[in-house]
Parts: structure tokens; C-alpha cells; sequence
């Protein structure tokens, strides 16, 4: 493979934000009597906000109207906001700018293929906003991961193909997206969990891009 890209997932890969995602989703579970734990919460890992939503609901054998459904969706937002509202640099996982570094310097193209619509937010709060070369705007994407639309689409606005990209995810559903899209996929997590990734790392400090371009 000739590496000429590599697309990185945001929550739970750069930074911890997805225990913040789990915070808000497991309040709003119980809220309406749904139970909510750490094995259930994988599922809604890299799922969009609407889609986590109908997964719980589902859990529950819950039926609300849409109505209702954009007003419990809306609630988690603002509870997930207030929750990321002090996040500074200091919230980066270890490893995370030195990987993002490490694959400009060699000479790769770095992109953010993540369905949160407050990537923009946290990727400010983060400082690391300009060390991406194309952000996707989760408001554009039709279909949520598992589908490969939003790692496809970061390829296309790089100008690299599929195939000479690597992506990297914590969520099975983000690691079938990029099998889907027909990358090369670097799971961060549980080896077991992230069963479909090409190779699997504790974190990003175990990430060597080096290791690929030889
Ligand atoms: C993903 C997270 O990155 O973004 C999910 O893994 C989250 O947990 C999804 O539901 C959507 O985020 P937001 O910020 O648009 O509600
Ligand atoms: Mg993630």
C-alpha cells in the first residue's frame, strides 16, 4: 500500500470526549428508564446523535414522536455541552498531536472524519484545528458509520484515493466505515472489540507512521 493519507476519528481517539458522550447518553437513559452501561454504550460508539438516540429507545422498547425524539436529542447536546465546555489542550490524549504531527512531517495528508456536530467546537478548545487539512462538517453527511460515506468523502475533498488511506477509530461502527470505504484501518481499543481493524493499539503513542511508509 502506498500510503498518501491518514483520517483520523475525533471522540475517544484524540481526546476523551467519548466518556463525555457516555456521561450524557447514560443520564438521559435513565431519565426515561432505559438501563445504560459500558457494554451497551459501544454501540453508540461513532453513531450519530439521532441514531444513538433510536438505538436506546429501542433498547427500552421506547416509541416517541419525532417531536419528542428532537427534544430528548436536544437535551443530550446540552448536557454533552456543558459537559466540554472546559476543555482545554490539556484534554488530548497522549499521543495525539505528536501522530498528527508525525504525518504531516511526512509529507502525508491529515484529515477528521468525525459524525459529531461539535467536532468544530472541541477541535478549537483542543487548539488543533489547523493541523487537519480537510475537516468533514458532520452536517453534510447522509449516512452515519458503519457507512463509509463520511471516510469517503474525506478522501475525496484530500484527493487521495480510498486506498492509499488509513483511517483510525475506537467505535466498531467507525472501524466498518473505514473497512467499508476500502482503507486501511488502525482500531484504537480492545483487540477483541475492534475485531475488523487491520491492527489494533492501546492508544495513540503506539501509533508510528514510519511503520507504514517503509
Ligand atoms: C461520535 C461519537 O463521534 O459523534 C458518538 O462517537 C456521538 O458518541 C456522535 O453520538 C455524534 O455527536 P454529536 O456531538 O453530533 O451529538
Ligand atoms: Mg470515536
Amino acid at each position: 500500500m502506498k500510503l498518501e493519507a491518514v483520517i483520523f476519528d475525533l471522540d475517544g481517539v484524540i481526546t476523551d470526549t467519548a466518556h463525555y458522550h457516555f456521561l450524557a447518553w447514560k443520564h438521559l437513559a435513565e431519565q426515561i428508564g432505559v438501563p445504560f452501561d459500558e457494554v451497551f454504550n459501544e454501540k453508540l460508539k461513532g453513531v450519530d446523535r439521532m441514531g444513538s438516540l433510536n438505538l436506546i429507545l429501542a433498547q427500552g422498547d421506547l416509541s416517541f414522536s419525532e417531536e419528542e425524539k428532537v427534544a430528548l436529542a436536544t437535551q443530550k447536546n446540552m448536557h454533552y455541552q456543558e459537559l466540554i465546555a472546559g476543555m482545554t489542550p490539556a484534554d488530548l490524549l497522549p499521543g495525539a498531536v505528536q501522530a498528527l504531527d508525525s504525518v504531516r512531517a511526512a509529507g502525508l495528508k491529515v484529515g477528521l472524519a468525525s459524525v459529531s456536530r461539535n467536532a468544530f467546537t472541541v477541535l478549537e478548545s483542543l487548539g488543533i484545528t489547523d493541523k487537519f487539512d480537510y475537516i468533514v462538517d458532520a452536517s453534510t453527511i447522509q449516512r452515519g458509520k458503519p457507512d463509509p460515506e463520511i471516510f469517503l468523502k474525506a478522501a475525496h475533498e484530500l484527493g487521495v484515493a480510498p486506498e492509499h488511506c488509513l483511517g483510525i477509530e475506537d467505535a466498531v461502527a467507525g472501524v466498518a466505515s473505514i473497512k467499508a470505504a476500502g482503507m486501511y484501518a488502525v482500531g484504537v481499543g480492545d483487540p477483541e472489540v475492534l475485531s475488523q481493524a487491520d491492527q489494533v493499539i492501546p492508544d495513540l503513542t503506539a501509533f508510528n507512521i514510519q511503520a507504514f511508509l517503509q
